[in-house]
Parts: C-alpha cells; structure tokens; sequence
C-alpha cells in the first residue's frame, strides 16, 4: 500500500474521464502552480454558482483565499480539478473538494463546475472519482449542506444516494453519505 505523505502531490489520482457526449475531460488533484486556472475558473463562475458553493459571491478572491483553495496537503484537505483544452489553452472547468475532520473522521464536500460545462454529466463524474478516493482515503463520512432551491445538487445528491438529514434551516438542508 502506497504511504500517504501530507502534502505530497497524490499523481495516482490523475485520470482522463469521458463525459455523456464522449468529450474528454483529465482530472487531477490541485497542485500550488494551478493558482490562474483556479482565479480564471472563480471568476468566471456566475454569481449564482459562487452563491451555491460558497455560500457568498463574493467578487475578488484574496490572496488567503487563493492559497486556502491551491495550496492542500491532499490527507485533511483535499481537491480534484477538472481540466479541458478551449482553443490551445488549458481551462479549468469544475472543482470536487473535501476538507476532513481527522477527529470525527466526516469530510465536508462541495462541488461546483463552470456555468457553460453544467448539464453535461461532469458533476456526476466527478463526485463519482471523489467518492473512490475519500473511500481510498479512509474517510468514514461525507457531510454538507445545500440550499433547497438548488435543484440540481439537490438531485445530483439523491441520485448518488445521500441522505438529506434533519429540518431545513433558512432554507439550507444538511446531507450525510456514509462511506
Ligand atoms: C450542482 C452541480 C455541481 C451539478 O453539476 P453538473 O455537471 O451540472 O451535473 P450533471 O450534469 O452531472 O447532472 C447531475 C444531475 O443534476 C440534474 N440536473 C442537471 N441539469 C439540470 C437542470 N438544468 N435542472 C434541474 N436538474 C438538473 C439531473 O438530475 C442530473 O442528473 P441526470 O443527468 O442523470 O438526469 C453544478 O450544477 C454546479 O456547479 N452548480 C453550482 C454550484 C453548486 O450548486 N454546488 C453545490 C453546492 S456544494
């Protein structure tokens, strides 16, 4: 079994991926050099899409935020990218992350994939990859929360067969997945 060294750039989870209409996407975690493709991504996302995922639009990322979202140790923070090519330049087009909590051993999820890439099956894809690497990963749960209004995470969720837990508060519902 391969040893897992925090912050170690994790190569065996590269993979090219075949989306509903047969396009070719490669997936791979972050890497710290990937700081323009994620700005360019962040800022092309529309307002609603932030809004989902990060539960704020906030316009211009901070260095901080940059760093907190490139720069991962790949155990307790850990972040699959998925890249295309668009006229001879690389784009990134859709982030699955999960930030674990070593003591209760659950992992926060979120995904978000680029206004003019949703629809396409990428979503599924990649929640798929992620679900085999935090289960590689020894991650015991996934969690997190997703506004009710939010049709198709709330569908992408159930199809993939997470549990929605509890009351919904200020319109936002809680979802586990036990792995
Ligand atoms: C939610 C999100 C990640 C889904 O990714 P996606 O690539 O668009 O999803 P998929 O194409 O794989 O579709 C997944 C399911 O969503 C549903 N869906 C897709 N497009 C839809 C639409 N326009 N209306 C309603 N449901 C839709 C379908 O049930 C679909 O499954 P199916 O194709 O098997 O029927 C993406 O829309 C997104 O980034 N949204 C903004 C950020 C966000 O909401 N993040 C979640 C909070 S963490």
């Amino acid at each position: 079994m391969t040893k897992i060294v925090p912050g170690e750039y994790p190569k065996q989870f590269e993979k090219t991926i075949k989306i509903k209409d047969g396009t070719k996407v490669f997936l791979r975690p972050i890497k710290p050099e990937d700081r323009e493709l994620w700005l360019e991504f962040y800022l092309s996302l529309s307002k609603m899409a932030k809004y989902y995922r990060f539960f704020s639009s906030r316009p211009d990322p901070d260095e901080k935020m940059i760093k907190q979202y490139t720069q991962i140790d790949y155990v307790n923070n850990f972040a699959l990218i998925a890249l295309v090519k668009e006229n001879e330049k690389e784009r990134m087009v859709g982030v699955v992350r999960y930030v674990l909590d070593p003591k209760s051993g659950n992992a926060e999820l979120a995904i978000v994939i680029a206004d003019d890439w949703q629809g396409r099956g990428l979503g599924t894809k990649m929640l798929i990859e992620m679900l085999g690497i935090m289960i590689k990963r020894k991650v015991h749960k996934v969690v997190g929360d997703v506004f009710l209004e939010n049709d198709k995470m709330m569908q992408l969720m159930r199809e993939s067969g997470f549990k929605f837990i509890g009351e919904s508060q200020y319109g936002i519902r809680h979802f586990e997945f036990a792995l």
